[in-house]
């Protein structure tokens, strides 16, 4: 559709896409960036106008390559914490949480320009996982992040296996020709999730798309391009 080719552009030049999943899921409505253009003023208006969790998105198998596992998986090791993670939400989804890090170069984590470093910092490492650089990311993310910390990481399935925001937005920057880096962050309002009308407004005023998730998977179905 028209309304994607123009989310397509605008992500690619760093302008944030707003990407609704759909009724029968969470019924939520994302707002996405390209992680390489993550800025600290980004990273403020993701808690003013946006306000819901600031996540980096990278696909499950570059996660895998550093050690990354589901947060899931990580609990169920634990006798006492398993029966935690193998419950679900009523949507159904496993989640996609990691682990959650922070850079080392910054001072708490929470401030908009250290969970700006912080991104930046996992863009990098996605890089060189993307170039095939695999030591060296390996070395860089052991010898340059902390965990715990304040930036959740999400791991992306295929789209066939499942479709939430986290999904996505890494197809979205695919199909943007970009790496598969995203930081997304739910839309909220007092109480609630953010309606769909005011989604359009906010779409309206701040100049940024929004689209549906659906256009998103057809047009990933109709080039092949799944993760
Ligand atoms: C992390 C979440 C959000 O729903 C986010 O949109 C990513 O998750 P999903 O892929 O499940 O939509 O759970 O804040
Ligand atoms: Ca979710
Ligand atoms: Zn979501």
């Amino acid at each position: 559709s028209n309304q994607l080719e123009k989310a397509i552009e605008a992500f690619r030049r760093g302008i944030p896409v707003l990407i609704y999943d759909e009724a029968g899921r969470e019924n939520e409505i994302d707002y996405v960036i390209h992680a390489s253009m993550v800025t600290t003023e980004r990273i403020y208006e993701m808690r003013t106008l946006a306000g819901g969790l600031i996540c980096y998105a990278m696909p499950q198998p570059a996660g895998r390559i550093v050690g990354l596992r589901y947060g899931y998986e990580i609990i169920s090791t634990i006798p006492e914490l398993a029966p935690l993670a193998s419950k679900t939400l009523g949507y159904g989804d496993k989640p996609a949480f990691s682990l959650w890090v922070n850079s080392i170069r910054v001072k708490t984590g929470i401030r908009d320009s250290d969970r700006a470093t912080t991104i930046r910092e996992l863009d990098k490492v996605l890089t060189m996982i993307i170039h095939g650089n695999t030591r060296e990311a390996r070395n860089y993310f052991q010898s340059n992040f902390v965990a715990p910390g304040h930036v959740p990481i999400l791991l992306g399935r295929r789209l066939n296996e499942r479709k939430g925001h986290t999904e996505l937005s890494l197809h979205l920057a695919i199909l943007a020709g970009m790496t598969p880096s995203t930081v997304i962050v739910e839309m909220l309002s007092k109480g609630d999730a953010l309606s769909i009308e005011d989604a359009r407004r906010v779409s309206r005023e701040k100049g940024y798309p929004l689209i549906e998730g659906n256009e998103i998977i057809d047009r990933v179905e109709k080039l092949g391009e799944d993760l």
